[in-house]
């Protein structure tokens, strides 16, 4: 008999938009693994250094082939691998974000990526977040939802975050960078961010994480109650 499909929710959204906390949460509240796929082309960013996006083709399709990805855990607990090692810090920086995002336009990228995430989504039960999973990695997913925030509001939030860490931040900086990398990943020929059609959009402007956590789970047991 084919094995059951697994249960898969995507959340896509904009750099900023709470995703991965957001997400993580749900996760662990709807007892699915934990998919973030921006550290995956944040961890190809690392492996290539600065000014990967313009090696050629062949370096970069190989240095992804040997990458190997895998889930370690579940729920808000998961974490995700890279040849068995978890990502580093150093790879959370607006800088690394921003050499990811300009490797993420590369067709080479997104079909290698794409291929890894679809591969983890056969492996359990997940929570995909992303740019393009409701759109292009896991469309017939039944429950979608895209996180959506002003760029200034996305700002202030980055600035507050960086401040409770004793860093200090320049907010025009950092709103430079976010409406940035916004561009290039709404623009790019390929998987280009935005809504799927049937994505339930959520903008968090003016709501608490813990009310994005519960719009998403209220929402997400509802969908698979009706599945
Ligand atoms: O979510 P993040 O900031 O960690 O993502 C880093 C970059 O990776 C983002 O600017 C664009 C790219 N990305 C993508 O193109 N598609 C995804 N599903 C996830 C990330």
């Amino acid at each position: 008999m084919p094995a059951e499909p697994r249960r898969i929710i995507t959340i896509d959204g904009p750099a900023g938009a709470g995703k991965t906390s957001v997400s993580r949460r749900a996760a662990g509240a709807l007892s699915v693994a934990y998919l973030d796929t921006g550290a995956m082309f944040r961890a190809l960013a690392v492996r290539l250094g600065r000014g990967g996006h313009e090696l050629p083709e062949p370096a970069i399709d190989a240095a992804l082939a040997a990458m190997a990805f895998s889930l370690d855990g579940s729920g808000s607990d998961t974490r995700l691998l890279v040849d068995g090692e978890p990502l580093p810090e150093s790879a959370r920086t607006e800088d690394v974000g921003s050499m990811a995002s300009k490797l993420a336009v590369l067709p080479v990228v997104r079909a290698r990526l794409k291929l890894a995430q679809q591969a983890l989504g056969r492996t359990t039960d997940l929570l995909a977040e992303g740019r393009d999973m409701g759109t292009a990695v896991f469309p017939d997913a039944p429950c979608k939802f895209f996180l959506d925030a002003s760029a200034e509001v996305r700002a202030a939030r980055r600035v507050g975050q960086l401040a409770a860490l004793g860093r200090p931040a320049d907010y025009e900086a950092i709103l430079t960078a976010i409406r940035s990398r916004d561009d290039q990943d709404r623009n790019r020929a390929e998987a280009p961010l935005r809504p799927a059609p049937d994505a339930r959009i959520i903008d968090t402007s003016d709501m608490t994480e813990d009310a994005v956590v519960a719009a998403i789970v209220a929402a997400a047991r509802g969908a698979s109650r009706h599945a």
